[in-house]
């Protein structure tokens, strides 16, 4: 199967980086198309603990060439920083990583508005990332982007940062802000350009390359789908296309060449942001999967918002995605829950709806279905044989699998790469 697509199909964080590291194995390409900085894929393996934001997770086997494609917007120094901690621990990135000159920068003033539209929400706010994700998006699309391939010429780069903080800094000053000095970011981004310079290349003709030669070629999928923004939970989405098929545009992939879709699933549900959730456990039980699971973001610290496995968005999710497979992670947080719940569909005013039929207003009015199944109180961390797992935990898995419509192959016993049953 050439070319797989691993898609997070719940609120992110389903450890989409840790799956990616351990297929990597035996990928030619691992490719990211869409996202930012804002991404945390945690991976754990022989070569310590590592949280990539924007190097693919797929950068640690030694073979496979790591792209960041042109659907993906670019925090330079968080890259630079992200290369240079790799390379301190013992990872060559050498004609390894492969970075598309099409891909948007994000720049000084995309933080700052970020910062001031929040600020402007109030208690309406996003809660995003911070990263100036959104903004960079946003000036791509009306055309105002400055790319990578624009810092390759220093006059042209100047060129564009002069029209945009012209435009910028208005806003900002009328905002109340500091404006931004044209030579300190100029001067700040030179000294970027030096040392990325090495890793920016094209992989498009790689990829084509790969694609004739049948080479396995794996694209990592950033956020998930309900922070799509088109099917996500709008406006509590990010900016960017999350979907397979943000592949096409984000990283030259024809869709007729994706032969596999593998949507990764968490064993129950979390969030960290703002925006409806309508399992969300805002109790004991809440806390307590968050302290098992570790649930606090990858990229910011936050702590996570913790519920039930919600059915009604997968089956969601595997419609949209059109998933060929999932991959169920972190059930070995559930070990010491004597009763665990699925909630199985919404109702509103006693009728029965979906997911699609409303806005994030409408999911904070729906009620959630709950069926409630008996737990294992076993220890399941590290199991990697099915077989071998409790039968309470093979029940939950099975129970899951029938409510979504689509076999789980993987599950994951915990964050180690070793961690894995393959069913
Ligand atoms: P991603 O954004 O989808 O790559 O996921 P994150 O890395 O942001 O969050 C997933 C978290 O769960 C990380 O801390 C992983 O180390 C951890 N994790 C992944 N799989 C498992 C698992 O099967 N069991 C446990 N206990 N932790 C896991
Ligand atoms: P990975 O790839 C979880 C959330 C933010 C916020 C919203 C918008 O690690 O699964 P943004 O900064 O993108 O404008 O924020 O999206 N968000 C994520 N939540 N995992 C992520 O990525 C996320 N990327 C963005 O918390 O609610
Ligand atoms: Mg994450």
């Amino acid at each position: 199967m050439p070319v797989s697509i691993v898609i997070g199909s719940q609120w992110g964080d389903e450890g989409k980086g840790r799956f990616i590291d351990y297929l990597s194995e035996s990928c030619d390409f691992v490719v990211r198309f869409n996202g930012s900085n804002n991404a945390g894929h945690t991976v754990i393996n022989k070569f310590g603990k590592f949280a990539l934001h924007l190097i693919p997770s797929g950068i640690f086997s030694e073979k496979t060439k790591a792209c960041i494609g042109n659907g993906t917007v670019i925090d330079l120094a968080a890259l630079i920083t992200e290369v240079e901690m790799l390379e301190k621990a013992g990872i060559n990135l050498k004609d390894r990583l492969l970075i598309s000159p099409r891909c948007h920068l994000i720049l000084p003033y995309h933080k700052v508005l970020e910062q001031f539209y929040e600020k402007a929400r109030g208690k309406d706010k996003i809660g995003t990332t911070g990263r100036g994700n959104g903004p960079a998006y946003a000036d791509k699309i009306t055309r105002n982007g400055i790319r990578l391939i624009d810092l390759l010429d220093k006059k042209q780069f100047s060129e564009k940062l002069t029209l945009e903080l012209s435009l910028k800094n208005k806003v900002i000053k009328a905002l109340g802000g500091k404006p931004l000095d044209l030579k300190t970011i100029e001067k700040t981004f030179f000294t970027l350009r030096a040392k990325i310079m090495p890793y920016v290349s094209e992989p498009f003709p790689y990829l084509q390359d790969g694609l004739k030669n049948n080479k396995n070629i794996l694209l990592e999928g950033a956020q998930a789908i309900f922070l799509d923004n088109d099917w996500g939970t709008y406006p509590y989405v990010t900016s960017s296309t999350v979907l397979p098929g943000g592949s096409n545009a984000g990283a030259g992939i024809p869709p007729t060449k994706i032969n596999k879709i593998i949507g990764v699933v968490k064993a129950y549900t979390t969030r960290v942001g703002e925006g409806p959730f309508p399992t969300e456990l805002d109790d004991l039980v809440g806390k307590k999967l968050r302290t098992a699971g570790n649930e606090f973001g990858a990229t910011t610290g936050r702590p996570r918002r913790c519920g039930w496995f919600d059915a009604e968005l997968l089956r969601f999710a595997v419609q949209i995605n059109g998933f060929s497979e999932m991959a169920l992670t972190k059930i070995d947080v559930l070990d010491n829950f004597s009763e665990i719940k699925i909630c199985t569909g919404y109702t509103l005013n006693g009728k029965q709806v979906n997911y699609y039929n409303g806005d994030a207003k409408f999911l904070t009015k729906i009620k959630p279905v709950y069926k409630t199944l008996k737990g294992w109180q076993a220890k399941t961390r590290g199991i990697t044989e099915y077989k071998n797992l409790p039968e309470n935990a093979k029940h939950y898995i099975e129970e899951i699998e029938k409510q979504i419509g689509v076999s789980i192959k993987y599950v994951s016993t915990g964050p180690e790469r070793e961690a894995m049953i393959i069913r």
